[in-house]
């Protein structure tokens, strides 16, 4: 559960530009997730990795919600279908390499999520602003955390040629999503 409520947080059209465009990318995200996790409870044949995905999806619709319900109709992506049906085809291709892959795909999109925050987390620290905004967006990262973990712990995760390949395409594409969710 996240202790702060929607209502304690200030206005969206109150901050400045480069935290609207970071938490659009966080909105992005987050749609992303909810719906990788769709991808993977409807093609999984697997009763654990369906059980962990639905643990999983309750909270990513939980943050979800958060910043639907915070930023405006405005400060969401346009591209906001793209991110649906990238997070879907990237739940749906790994669960067609099996249960395997799908650990080592959250396990590398959950390390990307809480590079994410962490950055955004440092810059406000530094900045020494909206320290409302700082920890909400630290009890996400401790959620990813946990579910980055949670994979990890599922199944151990060769080092091999396929798996850092599969690694980099997963961590690139997530770094090409951010970039344009926070512009469009
Ligand atoms: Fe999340
Ligand atoms: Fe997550």
């Amino acid at each position: 559960m996240h202790n702060s409520s929607v209502a304690a947080l200030p206005r969206i059209t109150t901050l400045p530009d480069w935290l609207r465009q970071e938490l659009r990318s966080d909105h992005a995200g987050e749609t992303g997730a909810v719906w990788l996790y769709f991808g993977i409870i409807k093609y999984s044949r697997d009763p654990m990795l369906t059980a962990f995905a639905r643990s999983h999806l309750k909270t990513e619709q939980q943050h979800l919600k958060y910043f639907e319900t915070w930023l405006s109709s405005t400060d969401k992506s346009v591209l906001t279908p793209l991110w649906r049906i990238a997070g879907w085809l990237l739940g749906s291709l790994a669960c067609l390499g099996g249960a395997a892959v799908v650990y080592l795909t959250i396990e590398t999109v959950e390390t990307f999520v809480i590079d994410h925050y962490q950055q955004q987390i440092l810059k406000l620290e530094q900045q020494q602003q909206y320290p409302e905004v700082a920890e909400l967006l630290r009890q996400f990262m401790f959620d990813e955390h946990h579910h980055c973990q949670d994979a990890v712990h599922r199944h151990d995760i060769e080092d091999t040629w396929t798996t850092r390949c599969w690694r980099a395409i997963v961590t690139q594409g997530s770094v090409l999503a951010v970039n344009f969710a926070r512009r469009l």
